[in-house]
């Protein structure tokens, strides 16, 4: 049963025209979530001819299925990046996102795409996570973020140690967002090829991207696919892939005035939005790494459980579940994907706040490309000294990446399972039973029970599927 998230059913998508990918370009996207579709436009708007190629649909990805708020609030990512980087990396992690949410809503006020200001919070409902908020609070400060501030009181039907609370905020439906990307970058020429599974890519520049519906050619590619599907860098083994779920739910008052995410985990995140018949309740969270749940029903139930406990006339409309990745050393990519190779370029790993930083990645690329400066470009910049901070994570973490593998096969082998293998790099899969797919533990490919591929950076079918 594929899950369908609110966004999702408000705006389905028409079925693709048959795909069909050739000639040469200034530059080939890849990928059409908010990522692909801000970097499509802002290169157009300069003149360069672009075509985006999709594997699905525009929104197929995490976009269409992202809770969406749109802050500079996220949680305890400060505190995060405090604890491995310099403040001047941390001022330049809040500078990108300053940025790409002016420039959200400035599109947004350009476009006629809604939106909703609103107070984020970031709350505590134990001692250690009032810790945890205090520590962000610190580290707002020192990133530069001016407003935010402590409050005792949090305006929420259960009880708190606090809360940071950062106003004016933004809220919006990631669909609209993208409907109205994709109206403007087709109105600077934009070709955007939905159904064209990127396979692989040749040469060192121009390159030629091969996808199943034909091959085109450009000097210039932007891998906008979240995880990046080109094993070139190998950003798959720099970043843990991580699931979480997401539910919608009519109440009989309004439903929260706010956009909330607890510090304690499990995580639950909480905002509203309008709806024909009043506001929606959205309910999120409950996440842990692809792959590796006994059963993903189980967090969906949880979830329900906390949701009827605190909000008992809540009517469940919508249940999904979506995937983002979280770099080892905690900030985004935006930049080559190896050393000097200036115009093969990667944007992705957001750890679960990509609605600002996909447009922050996609406005340092494009300064990149065009020769414009931004100061705060750098904190994004692969392969820099700052990554290797985090290096003690990503041995750890793939040490137990190499363990999975291992204990994947055995399990396979001794009780003779025939779980289908990821055409990745191998990985036993293991069967999503909220989502009837099988999902890898090692670097979170999915594939569908007709055995194609969901997320990458698979971009092969499984064997013998036909699919
Ligand atoms: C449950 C959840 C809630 C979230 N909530 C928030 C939030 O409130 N605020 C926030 O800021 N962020 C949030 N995020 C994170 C945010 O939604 C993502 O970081 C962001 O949407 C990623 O955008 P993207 O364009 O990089 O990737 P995607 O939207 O995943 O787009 C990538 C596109 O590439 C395509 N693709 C993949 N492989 C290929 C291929 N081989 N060939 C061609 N195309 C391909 C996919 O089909 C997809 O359309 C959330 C994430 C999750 C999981
Ligand atoms: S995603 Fe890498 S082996 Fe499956």
């Amino acid at each position: 049963m594929a899950l369908t998230s609110l966004w999702e059913d408000l705006h389905p998508h028409p079925a693709p025209a048959e795909a069909v990918v050739d000639g040469e370009w200034d530059a080939l996207v890849i990928g059409a979530g908010i990522t692909g579709l801000t970097t499509a436009t802002l290169l157009a708007r300069a003149g360069l001819a672009v075509a985006v190629l999709e594997a699905r649909h525009v929104g197929a990805g995490t976009t269409g299925r992202s809770t969406a708020k749109v802050s500079l609030l996220q949680g305890t990512q400060y505190s995060r990046i405090s604890r491995r980087h310099s403040d001047a990396v941390l001022r330049g992690y809040a500078a990108a996102n300053a940025e790409a949410l002016a420039w959200v809503t400035r599109f947004c006020d350009d476009h006629g795409v809604e939106y909703q200001r609103r107070p984020a919070y970031t709350y505590a409902t134990s001692e250690q996570g009032e810790r945890s908020v205090r520590a962000e609070l610190t580290a707002l400060h020192k990133a530069g973020v001016d407003g935010a501030t402590w409050v005792d009181e949090v305006p929420l039907p259960f009880s708190t140690t606090g809360a940071v609370r950062l106003d004016d905020q933004v809220q919006l439906d990631p669909l609209e967002l993208l409907a109205g990307l994709r109206a403007e970058a087709v109105e600077h020429g934009v070709s955007i090829v939905e159904g064209a599974r990127v396979r692989r890519l040749h040469g060192h520049g121009p390159y030629t991207v091969e996808t199943e519906a034909g091959e085109a050619t450009a000097p210039l590619v932007v891998v906008a696919t979240n995880m990046p599907i080109l094993d070139r860098g190998g950003f798959f083994a720099r970043a843990e892939p991580a699931r979480s779920y997401g539910l919608a739910f009519r109440t009989s008052g309004s439903a929260v005035d706010g956009m909330y995410l607890s510090a304690d985990s499990p995580s639950r995140s909480l905002r509203d939005t309008p709806a024909p018949t009043g506001s929606l309740l959205l309910v999120g969270g409950d996440g842990h790494k692809t792959g590796t749940s006994g059963s993903e029903l189980g967090h969906l139930d949880s979830l329900r459980a906390w949701t009827h406990e605190h909000f008992p006339d809540a009517e469940e409309t919508h249940a999904w579940s979506a995937q983002d990745y979280v770099p080892h050393h905690a900030l985004p990519y935006a930049g080559p994907i190896l050393p000097g190779a200036d115009r093969l370029l990667i944007a992705g790993g957001y750890s679960k706040w990509g609605m600002t930083n996909g447009v922050a990645a996609a406005l340092a690329i494009t300064a990149r490309v065009l020769g414009g400066n931004l100061e705060w470009a750098s904190t994004f910049e692969p392969w820099s000294t700052h990554e290797l901070t985090g290096v003690p994570d990503s041995i750890r973490i793939n040490a137990a990446v190499a363990l999975e593998m291992t204990s994947g096969w055995v399990r396979k082998i001794a009780t003779r399972d025939d779980a289908p293998i990821c055409t990745h790099l191998g990985g036993v899969l293991r069967r999503n039973d909220a989502e009837d797919s099988w999902d890898c533990p090692l670097h979170g490919s999915r594939f569908g029970p007709d055995g194609s591929v969901l997320e990458g950076p698979a971009t092969c079918a499984l064997r013998g599927s036909g699919a």
